[in-house]
């Protein structure tokens, strides 16, 4: 039996996200997710949170957006952290890590830009792998399964408290 050639995993252009790309993101993240796009509980605390486009990027292939990560600065019981979400991947290019590197790189960013954690809620046999853990005592502004609420922390220090504004 002959081996069959592997297909490389194509390579992506990975830009902190602007005003430009805002209209693709959104097409992005309708099809990602759907009509409930909105009704998730991470949306009320994108609601009081303020964006951090330096720490959020876009994934491009020949100048289109593929993959996107979004970042935003919050407090988790009054000490400053970072909201990741929406994170969404095109169908077409999933399972090739994109998913992975893009959730990578904003915690490098946030990482570098001196915050102590990144939080989210999310699947943790997804994020698990790239350094998320369960953090129990971390509280949401809506009902949410505990199991999903994860983060990774750059400190040593625990969280806890309630998700709110800086
Ligand atoms: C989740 C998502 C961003 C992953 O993108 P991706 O580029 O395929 O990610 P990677 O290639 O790094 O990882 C793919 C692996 O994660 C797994 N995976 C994807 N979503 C998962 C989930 N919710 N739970 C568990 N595993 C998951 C895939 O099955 C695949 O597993 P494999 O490596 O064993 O084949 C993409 O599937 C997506 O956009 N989904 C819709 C939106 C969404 O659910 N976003 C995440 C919630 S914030």
């Amino acid at each position: 039996m002959s081996a069959q050639p592997c297909a490389a995993a194509p390579a992506y252009a990975f830009v902190n996200e602007t005003q430009a790309h805002a209209v693709e993101i959104d097409g992005l993240l309708n099809r990602a997710f759907g009509p409930g796009r909105f009704a998730k509980v991470s949306e009320r605390v994108r609601e009081f949170a303020d964006f951090a486009p330096e720490l959020s990027f876009c994934a491009l292939d020949a100048g289109r957006v593929v993959g996107s990560v979004r970042m935003w600065r919050v407090s988790v019981g009054g000490r400053p952290i970072v909201f990741l979400g929406p994170l969404a991947v095109e169908e077409s290019e999933r399972k090739h890590g994109l998913g992975a590197q893009l959730v990578d790189r904003a915690c490098a960013a946030a990482k570098a830009a001196g915050e102590a954690a990144v939080v989210l809620v999310g699947d943790l046999p997804f994020f698990g792998r790239v350094g998320f853990e369960v953090v129990p005592d971390v509280i949401l502004p809506g009902p949410v399964d505990p199991r999903r609420v994860l983060a990774r922390r750059f400190e040593a220090s625990p969280l806890s408290g309630a998700v709110g504004p800086r």
